[in-house]
């Protein structure tokens, strides 16, 4: 079979598929593909290695019917149309559960370094503007203070028995009560009683026509003014413009983001305010989990090349198994 890898691809996955007997074209380019190169590198292949975060439709997928098979290299799907894949009978497959730790890591980060400034006071520091112990970058304590989680999969999860290192109350809204949330001692709540009860509110459900702008004025509206968001999830569930009229205003006290709406555009405004902490999507990105995603991708196209059920599969269906 020949498989196209979109977008640079680590050497631990990319060993992987050069095991098998397939044809694999490494990435074109050192970035992620635009739809017309797409269109043109996929022109002869059978499957597709989603490196890079590529746009994934029933379009692409009608002017390329060769492709039978997508493995992304992501755990978030919100780059494919999944109804249009399992339509066509293209698998799918993602990388779940190998980058908990490390996003779950970047969410608590997010939380400390707003609470205490530190991004903020490491610029003064690097500006050479320290003269001596002061007053300034007087921060939030976290120790003891209310998280409230907005989604209880796997990250929220692990954010939560982090919190509790920290003697953290722990309050969650989710779809569903979550088994392993209420035995953390977490309180499920209604997402209006969440926000307005809450130091710090993180996000952690996946980004869906559903959960587009999720969090949007009126949610902002609930938050207490001493509060801070962290968004380690999707940018586009939270409305970016309604964010920043927040944090300018200071409605609420401050952000820690490490997804944006347009990535990796940001929303004007946002660079100039100091009380948000800006991190260029890097949930994943430690060597160990990256390493684990592309293997994790890698073994769901070999798999799907082999005509087995996958190990992540996004439409199971197609092999006849639930998900
Ligand atoms: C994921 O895998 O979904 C991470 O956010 C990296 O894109």
């Amino acid at each position: 079979m020949r498989v196209l890898v979109t977008a640079p691809f680590l050497a631990a996955g990319m060993s992987v598929l050069k095991e098998s007997a397939h044809s694999i074209t490494p990435a074109p380019y050192d970035r992620p593909m635009n739809r017309e190169e797409l269109l043109k590198h996929s022109a002869e292949v059978d499957a597709l290695l989603v490196a890079g975060g590529e746009m994934v439709d029933g379009a692409l997928l009608d002017a390329r019917p060769g492709v039978r098979w997508i493995a992304l290299n992501s755990a978030g799907y919100n780059n494919v149309d999944v109804p249009a894949c399992t339509a066509r009978k293209v698998g799918l497959t993602n990388t779940p559960g190998v980058l908990t730790n490390a996003t779950a890591e970047i969410a608590f980060g997010l939380i400390l370094m707003a609470a205490r400034r530190l991004s903020e006071a490491e610029r003064f520091v690097r500006a050479g503007k320290w003269t001596g112990v002061g007053t300034v970058h007087m921060g939030t304590d976290v120790v003891g203070q209310t998280l409230g989680l907005v989604g209880a999969g796997r990250i929220g999860a692990r954010v939560a028995r982090m919190a509790q290192g920290f003697d953290m109350k722990l309050l969650y809204h989710n779809r569903n009560r979550n088994s392993e949330m209420d035995a953390l001692g977490a309180k499920w709540l209604p997402l209006e009683e969440l926000m307005r009860q809450s130091d710090f509110v993180s996000i952690h459900v996946p980004l869906s026509p559903q959960t587009r702008h999720y969090i949007g004025a009126r949610e902002l509206s609930w938050m207490k003014p001493t509060a801070i968001l962290v968004n380690t999830a999707r940018g586009p569930i939270v409305d970016e413009a309604a964010l920043v009229a927040a944090l300018q205003e200071r409605r609420i006290l401050a952000a820690g983001l490490d997804v944006f709406e347009n990535e990796p555009a940001l929303h004007p405004g946002l660079t100039a305010l100091e009380n948000v902490v800006l991190l260029p999507h890097i949930g994943s990105a430690t060597t160990r989990t990256r390493d684990a995603m592309a293997r994790t991708a890698a073994n769901n196209l070999l798999a799907m090349l082999r005509g087995e059920c996958p190990p992540n599969p996004i439409n199971a269906e197609l092999w006849g198994a639930g998900r």
